[in-house]
């Protein structure tokens, strides 16, 4: 990869940091406890991989940072709030989370609820006032909505409780994937695009790439559930098969989970040949994702 690539890599989660930080800032009126549970769900932790995939995206196509930081911020928002209600106790019901309590237990129930609602709002609030032409907010704004809801990734955590304690298909078990942790993954993608003004014809190997790129994100996190410690996860590991949850790990093994992750991770290399631009850091991001141990 370039020097320069490289380097923004390092330089993008400072920035993003910065933005979510000031999209955060204490404000009036005081609403109890509610900003601080919000605050404690984004601030201080995560790998920042989604808001890394608009600025490479936007990057790799020719947008500036500047257009960039809405999107990047929007769709951490929406990220951090699918966390807190992934952990509530209605559903998988985690006390730990990037190596602090759930907001649940450092706040409580009603709390944590609240704060990802208002996560979900503010997310929109920051695309719709991005600084950018309205035609162009709007594409964003569908974007997100599409992949946040009953079609993406609600639709994938709904799928992910109906399947727990039951075993799943291999094609069920990918589309649930898709959907759940896909689907947020591809829009990350798609908005940097959009940011960019991407050809038609370049969308469709974004798409390749972020699709192969979204399914061994999940496919790494549910060997890594099985085979890291609480400690380096920053949240309780080996839940999984404690929970009965259907996973590429749980419906495999871990030879054959290790075997699809390959194979996906091959698959996004592919899909960025098929771009005539330097995709080098899009590239990083992918070997990063399989590469994770946390
Ligand atoms: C965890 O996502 C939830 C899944 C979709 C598997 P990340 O592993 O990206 O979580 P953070 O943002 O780095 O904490
Ligand atoms: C969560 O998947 C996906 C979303 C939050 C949408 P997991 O339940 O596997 O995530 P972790 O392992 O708790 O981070
Ligand atoms: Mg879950
Ligand atoms: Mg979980
Ligand atoms: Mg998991």
């Amino acid at each position: 990869m370039r020097a320069e690539g490289a380097r923004q890599l390092e330089v993008w989660p400072e920035r993003i940091e910065r933005a979510l930080e000031a999209c955060l800032a204490p404000s009036a009126p005081p609403n109890g406890a509610l900003l601080p549970a919000m605050r404690h769900a984004v601030l201080g932790g995560g790998k920042r991989l989604r808001a890394l995939l608009v600025y490479a995206t936007g990057h790799v196509l020719g947008a500036t940072d500047e257009r960039l930081d809405a999107p990047a911020c929007a769709v951490e928002l929406i990220h951090a709030y699918s966390l807190v209600h992934d952990d509530l106790p209605a559903m998988d019901d985690d006390s730990l989370r990037r190596g602090r309590p759930t907001v649940h237990v450092a706040f409580d129930e009603a709390t944590a609820i609240l704060a990802g609602d208002a996560l979900q709002a503010l997310a929109f609030e920051v695309l719709a006032r991005a600084p950018l032409d309205p035609s162009v907010r709007v594409a964003m704004l569908a974007e997100l909505a599409r992949a946040a809801g009953a079609w993406g990734m609600c639709g994938g955590q709904a799928l992910d409780m109906d399947a727990t304690g039951r075993t799943l298909d291999l094609a069920a078990l990918a589309r649930m994937h898709a959907l759940k942790t896909g689907a947020l993954i591809r829009a990350s993608v798609r908005l940097g695009a959009l940011a960019a003004g991407a050809q038609e014809t370049e969308q469709a190997a974004l798409d390749a790439y972020a699709e192969a790129l979204g399914l061994a994100f999940q496919i790494r996190d549910d060997l890594l559930d099985a085979e890291a410690d609480s400690t380096t996860l920053g949240k309780t590991a080996g839940k999984d098969a404690a929970a009965g949850k259907s996973t590429y790990v749980t419906l495999l093994g871990i030879e054959q989970a290790r075997a699809a992750l390959a194979a996906e991770h091959a698959r996004l290399h592919a899909a960025l040949g098929r771009l005539d631009r330097d995709t080098a850091l899009l590239a990083a991001l992918g070997d990063r994702v399989v590469q994770r141990r946390h």
